[in-house]
């Protein structure tokens, strides 16, 4: 590792561990400074409601598992995937695997059951390289992906919840998602670093099925 690379990694460190995110996660005992981008959207827009089928993917360590989970109560049901082991949740059946592989995909509809869900979250994102020409077209893959699986497991009427990096790519994405529900929106939630190319799409009312 260069001298370069040691001291950009040190100040990732340093900035995580005073982060208040991060503080406010360990204190309440969240398994990720990511749940608080959910809860910041989900209490801004009424995402997710007892009785609700939820997929989440790219779900390790699984904050946003644990928020659906606890919003449900036990009223619903979620199915966590990545491709980290997850360690076991009250509530949510996890599947560890690559959402590329069609083996993935298909051990993800068999847990459905042939039942659609209300709700696609994703939160994946790549191992970043640090090359964008690699980075960017490989994150909106995964977004791609994410809406291929609406198509294919998404109720009508439904809500889809993915992370986007801002670049080549994601207006034709944005395009796309206007055109398969009624209504999508760009959300930066406070948690997600200003200086990350990362924001969310909020697609809602999906139509075509
Ligand atoms: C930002 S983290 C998700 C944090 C999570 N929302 C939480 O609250 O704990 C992104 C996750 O995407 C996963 N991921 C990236 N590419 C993936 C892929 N091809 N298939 C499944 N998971 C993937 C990573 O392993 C990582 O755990």
């Amino acid at each position: 590792m260069g001298k370069k690379r040691s001291k950009s990694s040190r100040r990732w460190l340093d900035e995580h561990v005073s982060d208040p995110y991060v503080q406010r996660a360990n204190r309440e005992g969240w398994r990720s400074r990511a749940v608080f981008k959910l809860e910041e959207i989900d209490l801004k827009e009424r995402l997710i409601k007892q009785g609700m089928r939820i997929i989440d993917l790219g779900a390790a360590p699984g904050g946003w598992c644990q928020y659906a989970a606890k919003k449900l109560q036990g009223n619903g049901y979620i199915v966590g995937l990545d491709l980290l082991e997850m360690q076991p949740l009250e509530g949510v059946e996890l599947i560890q695997g690559d959402f590329r592989e069609p083996e993935v995909l298909q051990e993800l509809m068999d847990a459905l059951d042939g039942k659609r869900a209300d709700l696609v979250m994703s939160d994946m994102a790549p191992n970043i390289s640090g090359m964008p020409a690699v980075d960017q077209p490989r994150a909106m893959h995964l977004a791609e992906l994410s809406l291929d699986l609406c198509r294919e497991a998404l109720s009508p009427g439904g809500s889809l919840l993915v992370k986007m990096f801002q670049g080549t790519g994601s207006e034709e994405l944005l395009a796309q998602m206007r055109k398969e529900f009624d209504k999508v929106k760009i959300v930066k939630p406070k948690a997600s670093r200003p200086r990350s190319r990362e924001v969310y799409l909020l697609a809602q009312g999906y139509t075509l099925v």
